[in-house]
């Protein structure tokens, strides 16, 4: 089986690649490195002691597309590519939703003329927005994310809904994740954000490392048990294998067409101040922290129900909170300046 994967040079591509290999299947990397270096999928390689396919090239280039389909006997997308940074989208909304929605349209065309209709895409949880309540389940209705991209997020959810009523070959699946964190044990790949770091870990990482002097904690005066904002964080690598239990799923399901969302997180709400605390003790650093002004558009507190993934897709997140901070250590301490390092 071929598996083409946009964006699998980035932070969850890259991952998830490997878990592809080390479980049989022939991967097309499709990437423009926009927010990524090739070197990521070198040590995919050697990590996997397999070959990926790389090809350079951005999925707005609907030439590009078409060849590539034409080269390659592709049986099923995994479909990364997209901006993410919530803050940027909002500055920069018309790049985010080019990028994002029609750059989705041009690989669903692409697809669609090469007879291709396994599709898998890069959701999230900002898809059940400020309206939903806590824990979100797949069966929510969508909600109205503050940010271009999470409404990006949702236009395409929305984009598969019709294109499967109009194409009753269209398998998709929508893996709405929760707050991936973490890298692979051996330390050869993890996040590697440019610039300022916007999440969490990469910034907690980034002042265990020294990069930074201290973590602006944002907001101490939320309604939850200790204050700070609650998130369901799960580990990169059992996102990773989260994909390749999605796309087992649509294969062995011949019968299925449409298509199916599924909550890829852990069910468990953690703070910030617990993730502080974790940190420092996976890695006995101390991690200098302010409590500063709560960020806009951020939500007191939100996880995931992920019984549907547990009993549909046979998958759960279990690898624990230590695990992803020692990884997330181990990455950042080996690599201080990511993939330049
Ligand atoms: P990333 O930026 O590390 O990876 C995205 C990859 O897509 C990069 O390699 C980038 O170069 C590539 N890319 C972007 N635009 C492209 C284009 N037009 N053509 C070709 N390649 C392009 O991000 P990530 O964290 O690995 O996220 C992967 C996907 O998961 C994204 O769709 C993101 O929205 C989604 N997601 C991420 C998170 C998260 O917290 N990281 C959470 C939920 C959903
Ligand atoms: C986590 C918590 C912050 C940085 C975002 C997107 C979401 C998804 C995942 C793509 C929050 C706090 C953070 C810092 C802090 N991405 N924080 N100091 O906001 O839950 O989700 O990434 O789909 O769509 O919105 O993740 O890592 O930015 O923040 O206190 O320097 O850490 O306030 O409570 P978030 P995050």
């Amino acid at each position: 089986m071929k598996i083409l994967v946009t964006g699998g040079a980035g932070y969850i591509g890259s991952h998830t690649v490997l878990s592809l290999l080390n479980n049989g299947y022939e991967v097309v990397v499709y990437d423009n490195l926009c927010n990524s270096s090739e070197v990521s999928l070198q040590r995919v390689q050697q990590l996997a002691g397999n070959t990926v396919e790389f090809v350079q090239g951005d999925i707005q280039d609907k030439s590009a597309l078409t060849a590539l389909f034409k080269q390659y006997p592709i049986d099923a997308v995994i479909h990364f590519a997209a901006l993410k940074a919530v803050g940027e989208s909002t500055q920069l909304p018309l790049a985010y939703y080019q990028n994002n929605v029609h750059g989705t349209l041009c690989l669903l065309e692409a697809m669609q003329v090469a007879n291709v209709h396994q599709f898998i895409f890069s959701s999230s949880a900002t898809v059940y927005g400020e309206e939903n309540a806590v824990p979100y389940v797949e069966t929510m209705t969508l909600g109205t994310p503050s940010s271009p991209y999470g409404a990006s997020k949702v236009m395409v959810e929305r984009v598969m809904a019709d294109v499967a009523l109009a194409n009753a070959q269209f398998k998709g699946v929508s893996l709405r994740y929760f707050n991936p964190i973490g890298a692979h044990p051996s330390g050869q790949i993890g996040e590697d954000p440019k610039g300022i770091p916007n999440n969490l870990l990469p910034y907690v990482a980034q002042v265990a490392v020294g990069k930074r002097d201290k973590l602006n904690i944002f907001g101490g005066d939320y309604p939850t048990a200790d204050g700070s904002c609650e998130r369901d964080y799960l580990h990169v690598m059992d996102l990773a294998d989260g994909h390749v239990a999605a796309l087992d799923w649509l294969i062995k399901n011949e019968q299925f067409t449409g298509v199916e969302a599924f909550n890829l997180g852990t069910g468990t709400p953690v703070s910030v101040f617990a993730i502080v605390n974790a940190f420092e003790q996976a890695t006995g650093k101390t991690i200098a922290y302010d409590v500063a002004p709560r960020r806009a558009g951020d939500l007191p507190a939100f996880w995931a129900d992920a019984n549907k993934a547990k009993i549909q897709l046979n998958w759960h997140a279990s690898r624990t909170l230590q695990q992803m901070m020692e990884d997330t250590w181990n990455w950042q301490s080996n690599n201080p300046n990511g993939f330049d390092s």
